[in-house]
């Protein structure tokens, strides 16, 4: 099997490249964030204090996290419950984030992780893939950008579906996650040591795509 690891910060456009290059590839996008989101979730929807820690590491196999690909599509399951379309908003993202840094949740996330990968080739994106989950993945890229444009991208997105959403809030949440993403004792994000670096500023979403493809076809080409 062949894995890719896309690590990097909020916003760095990790999904929305991973999602082109798994078509190109013909390989599976799994996304891992939404894992955390799912957990987020859980504890925001069933009004359980997640920033209590004892709380969180008790009621945490409470949560029955699972998913399925429906076309190339990953729908999250949270008790039986189809979540999918609910874990995109501001609040649960900031409750992933605070979730992610404790260490009983991230190895309760981690099997699920590690399994993908066995099964079939895949695109993981992610904050640890390359340095925790898949350290020997094929290809490591950590892909990343100015915090000012990756705020922008992602107001325009969110802009979208909340009308009245402004730039000097989305920059702040950012600014949070990234903090939190990479101040956290455990998993921190940090490139891998072997991955490549590729800083998205300046370059349009073909330009980067272009780029990544590459750079995984010079690695993978034979393996396949
Ligand atoms: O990629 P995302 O924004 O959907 O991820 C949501 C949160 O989950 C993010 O703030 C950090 C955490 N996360 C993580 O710690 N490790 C991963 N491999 C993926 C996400």
């Amino acid at each position: 099997m062949i894995s890719i690891a896309i690590d990097g910060p909020a916003g760095a456009g990790k999904s929305t490249v991973a999602k082109i290059l798994s078509k190109e590839l013909g390989f599976i996008y799994f996304d891992t964030g939404a894992l955390y989101r799912a957990l987020g979730y859980y504890f925001v929807n069933n009004k359980i204090d997640y920033t209590n820690v004892h709380l969180l590491v008790n009621n945490l196999n409470k949560a029955d996290i699972t998913f399925k690909f429906v076309g190339n599509e990953q729908r999250m399951i949270l008790c039986g419950e189809d979540i999918t379309d609910s874990i995109r908003s501001n609040q649960i993202s900031m409750a992933a984030s605070r979730i992610s840094a404790i260490p009983e949740a991230r190895e309760y996330l981690l099997n699920a992780q590690r399994e993908m990968a066995t099964k079939s080739n895949v695109i993981m994106d992610g904050r640890d893939i390359g340095t925790v989950v898949l350290p020997y993945a094929n290809v490591k890229i950590f892909l990343t950008a100015d915090v000012r444009v990756r705020a922008w991208r992602r107001f325009r997105q969110l802009r979208q579906k909340d009308i009245g959403i402004r730039y000097i809030d989305v920059l702040k949440q950012v600014k949070e996650r990234d903090k939190n993403d990479t101040e956290r004792e455990i998993s921190p994000l940090v490139p891998a040591k072997d991955a490549i670096i590729v800083n998205t500023t300046m370059l349009t979403l073909n330009r980067t795509i272009n780029k990544l493809i590459k750079i995984v076809r010079k690695r993978i080409d034979g393996k396949k």
